[in-house]
């Protein structure tokens, strides 16, 4: 199988719920499989692969026959069988903490998938679209999904989701049921374009390369001691503090002088830094010059 087709939809989360379907259409199977602090999306097919109880527990009964494996356990790939019709999983885990996969731990899931018929859904949706030094996340690990999904940077900020699997998967679930899987505004031709023009962008001017050399730049300019790791890869990464009261006073001081950053859905250590693919040099040292400064003010505060 290749990946040579695309459905166009409104959003990641869509993405998510049209992969879940195909590979329950695809295989005749039921089970799902995702990995524990894994974030696929909000609504109720991708809520239920979530892996993180607390943002769920409220939402109950989510859909059936889904379980959770340990990402980078590689004794829990046993846990896909031949009753599982995929599992979901991030290239880099992003809301766990900007977690990358070790020893070949996606090509290892492939190969399992590929042994007991099961399939493979890589969620491209945060490091897809050039941020990890490749079009893609997964391109760094040595594997190829069965099925990608797609978002967020891929019409430059316009509304857009989609996944990706080979034709003659695809057209399963839009000839058999008929319209298995239709939405009325995905491929609309203005987000289209944006899509393609985007992408245009990013190929013609290697943001994708750019993006490793900006991650040097930001590796070199965050290093101070409230600083104990800065994980992830190109423009993904997260400067992790000891604990999320540091991690918290940080983020509202760098807002207050300018600088906007984020919090990461479930580890409260790290301070997220996904800036523009766009960002300039200049940026990059103005902005880290505004966290060390917070930083070096939380240091003589304490
Ligand atoms: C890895 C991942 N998957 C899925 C989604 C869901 O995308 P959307 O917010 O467009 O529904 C996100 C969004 O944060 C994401 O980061």
């Amino acid at each position: 199988p290749s990946l040579n087709k695309v459905y166009l939809v409104n959003s990641g989360t869509e993405a998510c719920e049209g992969a879940l379907k195909l590979v329950r259409r695809v295989t005749g199977r039921s089970q799902l499989i995702s990995c524990h602090n894994a974030y696929h999306g909000n609504t109720m097919g991708s809520m239920s692969v979530m892996g993180f109880e607390e943002r769920k527990q409220v939402f109950r009964p989510l859909i059936p026959d889904v379980d959770f494996i340990t990402f980078n356990n590689e004794e829990d790939i046993q846990k896909i069988t031949t009753k599982t019709a995929g599992i979901i999983l991030e290239s880099i885990q992003g809301g766990a903490g900007f977690i990358q996969p070790k020893n070949d731990f996606l090509a290892k899931v492939k190969k399992r998938c590929s042994d007991v018929g099961a399939l493979m859904i890589v969620d491209e949706i945060q490091p897809g679209f050039g941020r990890t030094g490749k079009l893609f996340g997964f391109e760094n690990y040595n594997v190829v999904p069965d099925v990608v999904i797609i978002g967020k940077g891929m019409a430059g900020g316009m509304p857009v989701g989609g996944f990706i699997a080979d034709e003659k998967y695809m057209d399963l679930l839009s000839h058999d049921p008929k319209l298995g899987h239709i939405t009325t505004f995905g491929g609309h031709p203005v987000i289209a374009a944006a899509c393609l023009a985007t992408l245009e962008e990013i190929l013609e001017k290697d943001y994708a390369a750019q993006s490793l050399a900006k991650e040097k730049l930001f590796r070199e300019l965050l290093v101070h001691p409230l600083i104990d790791e800065v994980r992830g890869k190109g423009l993904m990464l997260a400067a992790m503090t000891r604990n999320s009261e540091i991690t918290n006073k940080v983020i509202f001081k760098c807002q207050d002088k300018g600088l906007i950053l984020f919090w990461l859905l479930f580890e409260g250590k790290a301070i997220r830094i996904t800036p523009p693919l766009t960002i300039s040099e200049d940026e990059i040292r103005e902005g880290c010059a505004i966290i060390i400064e917070a930083m070096n003010e939380i240091l003589i505060e304490n």
